[in-house]
């Protein structure tokens, strides 16, 4: 999962899909990154925190960090939340392989319609409620896909 600073709503899809893969009893790994450098190793934005664990979701432990190019051999997939986020995972993607594993997150709901996942940050506790519900029924295909190919 994939956004700018790695606080507000990456946290929070790392976090709400943690919990449904456990909830489904799988063994999947899910992490969360970003591309800005001064808030490495910060928590999650308060906001973020309070609005995950309203819904059961708990990411006091989150840590921010950095996208890197090992991402692309770690994971199978790289969801990201909106246009510019796209533009930095793919600048650092080395080939094809890299390139197929990143999409949009929100087009596991509306394929191909790249919409995007809108930054809260500026934003107030209700923008994080709709991005918390935008992102909960993304994962929800997320793990509906993840069940099919197992
Ligand atoms: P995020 O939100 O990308 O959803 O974590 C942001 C957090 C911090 C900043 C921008 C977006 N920032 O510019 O510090």
């Amino acid at each position: 999962m994939v956004c700018l600073g790695n606080i507000c709503r990456s946290p929070l899809a790392e976090g709400i899909l943690k919990k449904k893969i456990k909830d489904a009893n799988l063994n999947v790994e899910v992490a969360s990154a970003g591309f800005v450098s001064y808030h490495q190793g910060d928590p999650a934005d308060r906001r973020a925190i309070s609005t995950a664990a309203q819904f059961g979701v708990d990411l006091s432990k989150h840590k921010a960090s950095i996208f890197t190019k090992k991402c692309f051999d770690l994971f199978d997939y790289i969801y990201v939340m909106d246009e510019a986020n796209l533009n930095d995972v793919l600048s650092i993607s080395r080939d094809k392989e890299d390139h197929k594993k990143v999409d949009f997150i929100m087009n596991e709901l509306y394929p191909g319609e790249n919409r995007i996942v809108p930054d809260p940050y500026y934003g107030e506790a209700e923008d994080f409620v709709h991005v918390y519900k935008m992102l909960d029924i993304a994962c929800d295909a997320i793990l509906e896909k993840i069940k099919r190919e197992k």
